[in-house]
């Protein structure tokens, strides 16, 4: 039986209004790959863009058609068009950027993660507080259709209470070599955040976290850790485990989920196996032994990379008409940190950290 696509409620809520004036500050990978083939998708309204490296800008607006190219971020505040800020940069330029557009008082949207140091996210959340500015980050997985679907079925209770929850992520990225080889703390806060967030957005914030960290054996220099598991525990009961290897050396790569209930399972890939294209996830729904035989499938429509892009800026957009808070407030996504900090010091500590220990300072 196939689940009515309609019903699993996980496409995103555009709002009503959606031509505020965007300009991107860093103009790399992500944006040429992701951000911008979903908004050109859904006509946003891209006015300009600024790289430290002019080629870098240039290629993206000729690419994208983007009007403007402006020389200096002081120029790109400066232009009484541009509404939110897009901030694509990694993220220890991030801080210093936040600081400039806070005092232009623009919206901002910034890439995951918010900041590699804590105490530097809670400044940025703080910068953009008292400017009185809506801050959006970037941690679309939770719009990935799966995650949404799962999220929707989850809280309408087709798996019962929640018990049980696994996502395995394996496959082979080539760091040597790259900007990603020089990261210390690499997997967890590049990588493994996106599925810590969508946990936190299915199931709550965890009471207890447990991580180990590896280094898999690459040709070439590499700091931070490639391979790690994570175990997130609830004291109202379920027990997740995330578990992500960026170094599997063979053909095979795979990402998989299963959230198991008392009354049900859902499980299913995510379709980010085929990096950068991706192709559609796949999501199943079976009833548990006690009315065994029930199953559903799911066809979902769109794919993780780029159609997710559109949920943290269509979530910043509303907040801005509503004067409501984004979904990825940058205020929420100091919880997100937190469990990343809370793994960091697992592994560094060989024990199990309780969420409360990490600074919950705002
Ligand atoms: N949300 C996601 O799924 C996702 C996926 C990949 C990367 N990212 C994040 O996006 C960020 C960028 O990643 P990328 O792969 O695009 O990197 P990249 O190196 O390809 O691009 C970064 C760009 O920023 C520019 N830049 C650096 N400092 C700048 C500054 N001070 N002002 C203006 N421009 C500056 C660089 O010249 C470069 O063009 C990272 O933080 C990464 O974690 C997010």
């Amino acid at each position: 039986m196939t689940l009515d696509p309609i019903n699993l409620d996980y496409e995103p809520h555009l709002p009503p209004k959606t031509d505020y004036g965007i300009a991107i500050v860093g103009c790399g990978t992500i944006v040429t790959s992701a951000t911008l083939p979903c908004y050109r998708k859904h006509k946003l309204n891209v006015i300009g863009c600024y790289d430290i490296n002019p080629e870098a800008s240039a290629t993206l607006a000729r690419r994208f058609g983007i009007p403007k190219v402006y020389r200096t971020l002081s120029d790109l505040l400066a232009d009484p068009k541009v509404e939110i800020v897009e901030v694509a940069v990694l993220p220890r330029a991030q801080l210093e950027i936040v600081r400039q557009v806070a005092a232009a008082r623009k919206h901002l949207l910034c890439q995951k993660p918010l900041a590699d140091i804590y105490s530097q996210a809670v400044e940025i959340v703080r910068l953009a507080r008292e400017a009185g500015i809506k801050l959006a980050v970037n941690q679309q997985m939770r719009w990935d259709q799966a995650i949404r679907a799962a999220n929707t079925l989850i809280k309408r209770g087709w798996i019962g209470k929640p018990t049980d929850a696994m996502i395995q992520a394996s496959f082979f990225s080539n760091i040597p070599g790259t900007v990603w080889a020089e990261i210390p703390r690499y997997e967890i806060l590049f990588h493994s955040v996106h599925y810590i967030d969508s946990i936190r957005f299915l199931f709550g914030d965890p009471s207890w976290i447990t991580s180990r960290h590896a280094r898999y054996p690459l040709e070439g220099r590499v700091l931070g850790e490639t391979k790690a598991i994570t175990v997130l525990d609830y004291d109202t009961g379920p027990q997740v485990a995330i578990a992500v290897n960026m170094c599997n050396p063979s053909d095979e790569r795979f990402f998989i989920f299963r959230f198991i209930g008392t009354e049900g399972v859902i499980s299913g890939t995510l379709g980010i196996s085929k990096y950068p294209e991706g192709e559609p996830d796949s999501l199943t729904w079976s009833s548990n032994s006690r009315c065994a035989g029930l199953r559903f499938e799911a066809k979902l429509e769109g794919t993780y990379l780029p159609d997710s892009f559109i949920g943290p800026i269509a979530s910043l957009m509303q907040a801005i008409q509503e004067n409501g808070v984004p979904e990825t407030a940058g205020d929420d996504n100091l919880n997100t940190l937190r469990i990343a900090e809370a793994a960091y010091k697992s592994a560094a500590e060989n024990r199990s950290v309780r969420l409360a220990e990490i600074g919950s300072e705002r």
